[in-house]
């Protein structure tokens, strides 16, 4: 067995909360058995996500001290546009204050109403901004993406012949753009190939379309491109990661994610998209040096930029996440494989076979795990879903249960005691029940819904 191991060393910690049973199993009660409404002194490892989340550097934390307050023309800014253009490769750097804001401008200025967006997978918030500017979302991956257990590698790649069909039957003028995900969030963080990639890229040269990066996890995604595609394997993840942007006319990320810090945005080499999104960055977002950002986040942003692509950083996040998948994969536990960034999944319908999908599977064990050991993990499942227009829920592809690792937070003798109380769970896992709905919301009902055992 291959253990990870950290490679840093602590150096500011701080206190977490292990409450007894009865404590715990009352504060999923007030928060509706929806883990995004516990407060985090009732709670022991936070794998909510790895949103903001991710351990800073002391080269982050130093930088936020020299930050140039400025309306307009920020020295932090700058310093982060120059390390974005080496990242990213792009000229043109749009800051927004999160990948969200990012999704809202590329929505409305890039989709007409009535235009397809074909993608390797959605993801939430992206979805919901492309439908409210009359965008629909086809979602074309290859047969493997799906499947819980699984040796293919690349499960976040699109199905190149699904992509040739799309524009045969909607047309280059139907197709607002192609969109890919670097490590697919909702279906397990999985990573696509380069060559998958070049492809795609090759079909929108052939029908004159645009080539959207979500770069949100790029970093781990080019980490798993150099570990399992032959081509790369002597290949410097910061190359990697360059290729990749070159195939996309436009990028976009949230920093939230890839830089360890707040903030997103949009980088573009081409004047004329950046002329067409420039206007509504101003509206929506602030001046064009700081977008809804403060200085701090931005000069934290340039520094974890650059980190992000240092192969000994972006290295740390998929060696825990694999060591826990294997782990747990080796016990008979049902949870996505090969593993993938972000975090560990586990299959919340082979876990709970008794739990109808209806009554919400995934859900059911996000809290369940949080009573048992004070671990809190998300729900990406049917609850993360939305109704059809019938009122009828549409059953998620996937019933997963998301366990984040953010990157360098938590120690392996941690890890160690999610895989105990996961594998304790499965053992006693008659004792779940369903859940229904108590209150919910009609937009993104997963963040704020409230629900209760059914
Ligand atoms: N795109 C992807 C692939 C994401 O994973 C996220 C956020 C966003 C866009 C939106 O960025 O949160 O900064 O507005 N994912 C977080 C998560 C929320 O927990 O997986 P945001």
């Amino acid at each position: 067995e291959q253990l990870p191991v950290e490679l840093h060393k602590v150096r500011i910690v701080q206190k977490l909360f292990l409450k007894p049973i009865d404590e715990r199993y009352a504060a999923i009660e007030k928060g509706g058995y929806n883990t995004f409404l516990l407060n985090t002194k009732d709670i022991f490892l936070d794998m909510l996500t790895d949103s903001g989340t991710n351990a800073m550097s002391d080269n982050q934390v130093a930088s936020m001290l020299q930050a140039d307050d400025a309306y307009a023309g920020s020295q932090s800014f700058y310093r982060m546009e120059a390390a974005a253009r080496e990242v990213f490769g792009k000229q043109y750097v749009l800051p927004v204050h999160q990948g969200r804001a990012a999704e809202n401008i590329i929505s409305q200025v890039f989709i007409k109403k009535g235009q397809v967006i074909p993608m390797n997978y959605h993801f939430t918030t992206t979805k919901e901004h492309m439908e409210l500017n009359g965008g629909k979302v086809l979602e074309i991956y290859t047969d493997e993406a799906l499947k819980i257990k699984s040796d293919e590698p690349f499960k976040g790649n699109i199905d190149i012949d699904k992509l040739k069909a799309v524009f045969a039957e909607h047309g280059s003028d139907g197709v607002a753009f192609v969109r890919m995900e670097a490590s697919t969030n909702l279906i397990g963080g999985q990573p696509f190939s380069m060559q998958n990639l070049r492809d795609v890229r090759a079909v929108c040269d052939e029908n004159k379309s645009m080539l959207v990066l979500d770069a949100s996890l790029i970093g781990e995604n080019a980490y798993m491109i150099k570990q399992r595609e032959e081509e790369y394997r002597n290949a410097d993840v910061k190359d990697i990661l360059n290729e990749m942007c070159s195939y996309a006319e436009l990028v976009y990320f949230s920093s939230r994610k890839v830089s360890s810090t707040r903030g997103g945005a949009i980088v573009v080499n081409d004047e004329e998209l950046y002329l067409k999104m420039r206007d509504l960055l101003v509206l929506f977002e602030g001046f064009l040096t700081y977008g809804g950002m403060s200085v701090r986040e931005i000069e934290a942003m340039a520094v974890g930029l650059l980190e992000t692509c240092d192969d000994t950083v972006i290295s740390q996040s998929p060696s825990f996440v694999k060591y826990t998948v294997d782990s747990l994969d080796a016990a008979g536990i049902p949870v996505v494989t090969p593993a993938g960034a972000l975090g560990c999944h586990i299959d919340a319908k082979g876990f709970l076979p008794h739990i109808p999908q209806r009554d919400y599977p995934a859900g059911a064990l996000a809290s369940a795990l949080y009573i048992i050991s004070g671990c809190r993990g998300m729900e990406r499942g049917t609850i993360s879903s939305v109704r059809n227009e019938n009122g009828d829920d549409i059953l998620a592809d996937v019933e997963l249960l998301r366990l984040a690792f953010p990157r360098r937070v938590f120690t392996l003798s941690q890890t160690m005691f999610v895989i105990d109380r996961v594998k304790w769970l499965y053992e006693n896992r008659e004792l779940v029940g369903g859940l229904e709905w108590v209150d919910e919301p009609p937009l993104l009902r997963f963040f704020l819904g409230k629900l209760k055992p059914k």
